[in-house]
């Protein structure tokens, strides 16, 4: 069964193994930040995620390159932008990672603190710099265009209820709570709308409008990480709904940093598509419970987690809950 949304060349289909595969990477990932959830050590709990993603990845049999990482090779010795990744026994991917989505609600034991990671076909993901990212996200069901990135937040809102068939009064956005954001959040509530805030997170931000009768929340707005930008953009593209962004590069030295990771036009408007342009996979796995997930659950011998793993070409969304035994080989496997 394919995913009618989706159109993409066969040769740029995932094997579906991979799939079950990525969980593996994102649950170990969760439990070692989880270790340190609450210790107020930002730093430690994302080295230790990033260590064992990584440790995972290289288990794989992919030959894949982290396109979305921890930074520049100068910056991080681990998971950097161009690293490879894999055990080369398998096909070609590109990576995008975000081992501890959330440091500080991880430090500070506050919900909402993923370990995520996205895997598509060598060159069909956007190869973003960590520079800030504008974006505007809604869910599946509506007519393409219905929001617009360079309209008022109040137009967009106003459209939104207009296409939903309901009172602006009934559409609720959701933003990261950063001053940056003044404008939006007048502009949300001049239409009548309410506004729901997030101290961090905008990936699950994001994925949260593909549900709105469950989360709540029917669109995203706001400025973020352009990575966390992409990783949204990858589960988006699994589970539908309409994304619109742009890089922030509003330094030269933004730029030129973008240009050589291949950017010509700093102004581009980017659609889902544009970021991921082929079949994708996606996996989350909770470290701290949040609306999303459960965090990871340490119970004498077992460890539990909970992940979700998507899949674009055939839509199918898996809620994987796993108890983990033998902990003393949990790293070994
Ligand atoms: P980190 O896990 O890297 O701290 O990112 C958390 C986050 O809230 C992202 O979800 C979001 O895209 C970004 O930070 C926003 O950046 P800033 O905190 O600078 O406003």
């Amino acid at each position: 069964m394919t995913n009618p949304s989706i159109t993409v060349q066969s040769d740029l289909v995932l094997e579906r193994i991979l799939s079950i595969e990525i969980v593996r990477v994102t649950e170990r990932a969760a439990v070692s930040a989880a270790r340190l959830r609450g210790h107020g050590r930002e730093k430690d709990s994302d080295q230790a995620a990033v260590d064992a993603m990584r440790r995972e990845l290289n288990k794989l049999p992919i030959d894949g390159t982290v396109v979305i990482g921890e930074g520049e090779l100068d910056e991080a010795p681990m998971l950097y932008i161009g690293e490879k990744v894999g055990n080369k026994h398998g096909p070609r991917v590109d990576i995008a990672v975000d081992p501890l989505e959330g440091t500080t609600l991880c430090a500070k034991n506050m919900p909402g603190a993923i370990a995520t990671l996205a895997m598509a076909e060598a060159g069909t993901l956007l190869h973003a710099p960590d520079v800030y990212m504008e974006k505007i996200a809604i869910g599946p069901g509506y007519p393409k265009g219905v929001v617009d990135l360079d309209a008022p937040a109040e137009e967009n809102i106003l459209n939104l209820a207009k296409a939903k068939g309901v009172r602006p009064q009934e559409i609720t956005a959701l933003l990261l709570d950063r001053p940056r954001h003044a404008d939006l959040i007048a502009g949300v509530r001049k239409a009548g709308g309410s506004v729901a805030l997030i101290s961090d997170g905008d990936v699950a931000g994001v994925i949260h409008t593909a549900d709105p009768e469950h989360s709540g929340i029917d669109i995203y707005l706001g400025t973020g990480g352009a990575p966390e930008g992409v990783l949204a953009a990858a589960a988006l593209r699994c589970i539908g709904g309409q994304m619109q962004c742009r890089l922030v590069l509003d330094t030269e030295e933004r730029r030129e940093r973008s240009l050589k990771m291949g950017i010509k036009d700093a102004r581009k408007r980017y659609e889902i598509e544009d970021m991921v342009r082929g079949d994708c996979l996606f996996a989350a796995t909770g470290v701290t419970t949040g609306a999303m997930l459960k965090g990871v659950r340490f119970r004498g011998d077992i460890i539990e987690t909970e992940t979700v793993v998507m899949r674009s070409i055939t839509g199918t969304v898996r809620w994987i809950r796993a108890e983990h035994r033998q902990l003393e080989k949990f790293h070994l496997d």
